[in-house]
C-alpha cells in the first residue's frame, strides 16, 4: 500500500507526524507493508516551488492508494492573490481527484461530554455523520471574482450544483443511512435560493429509489439552530460544500474541541484522501499543545475506506477511546483532574495502546 502523506501548514506538521508513527506501529505490529511518499501543499508547497499545488503533488496523489493531509493556511500567505493562497491548493486538489463526498463524523466520547460547551445531557451518545458534497456548489461555480462598477467593486461568487452532482452525493447519504439507523435529513435554503430548490428537488427523487431509509428536508438556518438545540435528532445529515462546511465546524463543537474530528473525503472509486476538520492553526503551531487525535481518526478512516482494513481502523479507535478513558487530554479537552500531555506525549500514548491491545 501507498500513501502520500501531506503535512502542509502549521499544526499539520506536528499531527501528521503522529498519525504516521500510529501507522508505522501498525506495520510493526501486523506485518503491513505500507510505504510513504511524502508531498508538498498549500503555503509549504507555494514557499518551495511558487505554486500552492505543485503538479508534483498531484503525481504523488495519482499514485498512492490513500492520501493523508494535515491542514493549509497561514496568516503569512493571506495577502497573496486568490489563486496562489494554501486554500486554492486543497480545494485544487479535491477537484482534481474528484473528492465529491466528504464524511465527517460526529462522536461524542463519554469521556469528553463534559468539555462541551453544551450541556452533557445534550450531547452524550451523540453519533452523527455529515456528508458534505466537497467539488462543487458556491466554491467552484463560476463566474466569480471581484470587479470594478462605477467608482466601487462588486465581489460576486456562483452557486451551482448539477442534477447529476446532486444525485451522486444523495446516493452516498442513502447508502451511508443505511448502514446506520436508516435516516436521512438533507439541508438546503430552497426558499431562497433555486440552486437549493433544484437540491430538493433531486435528493428526493433519489430517495425514492431508497424506500427503507426515511428522509427530511431541513433549512439552513434552522439546522443550524436545532444542532446546538437537539443534535440527537440527526443521523447523516446531507448537505452542500458551503453549508456543510460552516455546520461541520458547529457540529465539531458538539464533541467538545474540533481537534478531535477525523474527515474522509472519497471518490467515486472509493480514492480517498484523509484529513482532520480542523484548520493549520497557526497561533500554536509548533508549541506542541496541537490534539493530534482528529489526525489519527483520519487515518484510521483511511484504513475502513480506501485501504480495505478496518480491522486496522477499529484498532486505531478502540487505542483512542483507551487513552481518553485513562485520562490523557491535549489542551483543547483539558478540564480540571485531568492528565495534560503534549501533541507528541499523545501520539505516544496511542501507539502503546495499540501495543498493549493488539
Ligand atoms: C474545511 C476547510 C476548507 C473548506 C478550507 C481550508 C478551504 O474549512 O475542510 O472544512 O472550506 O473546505
Ligand atoms: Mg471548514
Amino acid at each position: 500500500m501507498k500513501i502520500c502523506v501531506i503535512p502542509g501548514d502549521g499544526i499539520g506538521v506536528e499531527i501528521c507526524a503522529e498519525a504516521v508513527r500510529v501507522i508505522d506501529a501498525l506495520k510493526d505490529i501486523h506485518g503491513l507493508k505500507i510505504e510513504y511518499e511524502y508531498g508538498l501543499l498549500g503555503g509549504a508547497a507555494y514557499d518551495q516551488t511558487g505554486r500552492p499545488l505543485p503538479v508534483e503533488t498531484l503525481r504523488l496523489a495519482d499514485e498512492a492508494d490513500a492520501i493523508l493531509l494535515g491542514a493549509v493556511g497561514g496568516p503569512k500567505w493571506d495577502k497573496l492573490p486568490a489563486e496562489s493562497r494554501p486554500e486554492r491548493g486543497l480545494l485544487g486538489i479535491r477537484k482534481y481527484l474528484g473528492l465529491n463526498a466528504n464524511l465527517r463524523p460526529i462522536k461524542v466520547y463519554p469521556e469528553l461530554a463534559n468539555a462541551s460547551t453544551l450541556r452533557p445531557e445534550v450531547v452524550s451518545g451523540l453519533d452523527m455523520m455529515i456528508v458534505r458534497e466537497l467539488t462543487g456548489d458556491i466554491y467552484f461555480g463560476q463566474p466569480r471574482g471581484i470587479r470594478t462598477s462605477g467608482f466601487e467593486r462588486v465581489g460576486y461568487n456562483t452557486m451551482e450544483y448539477s442534477e447529476s452532482e446532486i444525485a451522486l452525493i444523495a446516493e452516498m447519504a442513502f447508502r451511508i443511512a443505511r448502514q446506520r439507523s436508516g435516516k436521512v435529513m438533507s439541508v438546503d435554503k430552497m426558499n431562497v435560493l433555486e440552486c437549493m430548490q433544484l437540491w430538493r428537488d433531486v435528493v428526493t427523487k433519489v430517495g425514492e429509489r431508497f424506500p427503507d431509509v426515511t428522509l427530511d428536508h431541513m433549512l439552513v438556518d434552522n439546522a443550524a439552530m436545532q444542532l446546538v438545540k437537539n443534535p440527537k435528532q440527526f443521523d447523516v445529515l446531507l448537505t452542500g460544500n458551503m453549508f456543510g462546511d460552516i455546520l461541520s465546524d458547529e457540529a465539531a463543537m458538539l464533541t467538545g474541541s474540533i481537534g478531535m474530528l477525523p474527515s474522509a473525503s472519497l471518490n467515486v472509486e472509493d480514492k480517498g484522501m484523509y484529513e482532520p476538520c480542523h484548520g493549520s492553526a497557526p497561533d500554536i503551531a509548533g508549541q506542541g499543545v496541537a490534539n493530534p487525535l482528529g489526525m489519527i481518526l483520519s487515518a484510521a478512516m483511511m484504513f475502513r475506506y480506501s485501504l480495505g482494513r478496518p480491522d486496522m481502523a477499529d484498532a486505531i479507535e478502540s487505542a483512542v477511546q483507551t487513552v481518553l478513558t485513562n485520562g490523557a487530554r491535549t489542551r483543547d479537552i483539558f478540564q480540571a483532574g485531568d492528565r495534560l500531555v503534549s501533541t507528541s506525549e499523545m501520539g505516544g500514548l496511542v501507539e502503546a495502546a495499540l501495543r498493549r491491545l493488539s
